[in-house]
């Protein structure tokens, strides 16, 4: 999507790197997901008719537009700040003709009320994720499940068994409301009774 735009997403991400834009509310800078990566994450989100989508930081739209044509959600959210890609993700919409069921606002999530969404998508940093905690847990409903790319949600306990799922180098981090913070975390194997498990193993062999 919007491979002409590359050099302007650069001169972008050049300007956080060099501190051009106000990071108080930029939390990460300018990153694609893959389209087939979009595509797994709301699939294993179970993207569906009665969802309503937030992506915070929503970038070109990708999410949003995937989870509505593909995934046939009710209605989609994508939160950017950064004047020019909420721009070329309204523009995307547009061109997709789904103006009617995707919004999008050029303003900072932080200022945003979550409550009616029922699936958010993230792709932004540690800290970012951990700066809006607070907000997922005062805001969400319970059911409301979060798909965040590459990034955890720190002290918070994935739904899946593993800690993360590994989709070729990325990572996804799949939370539902309220286990991730009310779950207690699975107990690490105790690493000595483990080794004199196996001590005594040997000693009934003997
Ligand atoms: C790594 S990109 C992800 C883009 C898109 N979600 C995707 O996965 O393709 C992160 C995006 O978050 C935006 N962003 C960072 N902090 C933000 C904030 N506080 N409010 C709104 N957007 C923000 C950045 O401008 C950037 O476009």
């Amino acid at each position: 999507m919007n491979g002409d735009k590359d050099s302007e997403f650069n001169d972008v991400n050049k300007a956080w790197d060099r501190g051009l834009v106000d990071r108080r509310e930029s939390v990460a800078p300018y990153v694609p997901t893959p389209q087939s990566l979009v595509n797994t994450m709301l699939e294993m989100a179970e993207a569906g008719p009665g969802d309503i989508v937030y992506d915070l930081g929503c970038g070109d739209g990708r999410f949003l537009i995937t989870a509505v044509r593909d995934y046939n959600v009710d209605k989609a959210v994508g939160y950017e700040i950064t004047p020019h890609l909420a721009g070329v993700a309204r523009d995307n919409v547009a061109k997709e003709e789904l103006s009617s069921k995707i919004k999008i606002e050029n303003s900072d999530f932080m200022e945003a009320d979550f409550s009616e969404a029922t699936l958010i998508t993230i792709y932004l940093t540690t800290s970012g994720n951990a700066r809006l905690r607070p907000k997922f847990k005062k805001e969400l409903k319970d059911g409301a499940r979060i798909i965040s790319h590459d990034f955890p949600i720190t002290d918070w306990v994935t739904a899946t068994e593993e800690e993360f799922s590994k989709v070729d180098t990325h990572k996804v981090y799949y939370y539902t409301i309220p286990d991730a913070y009310t779950r207690k975390p699975k107990q690490k194997q105790d690493e000595s009774s483990d080794r004199w498990g196996r001590i005594k193993k040997l000693f009934e062999r003997l």
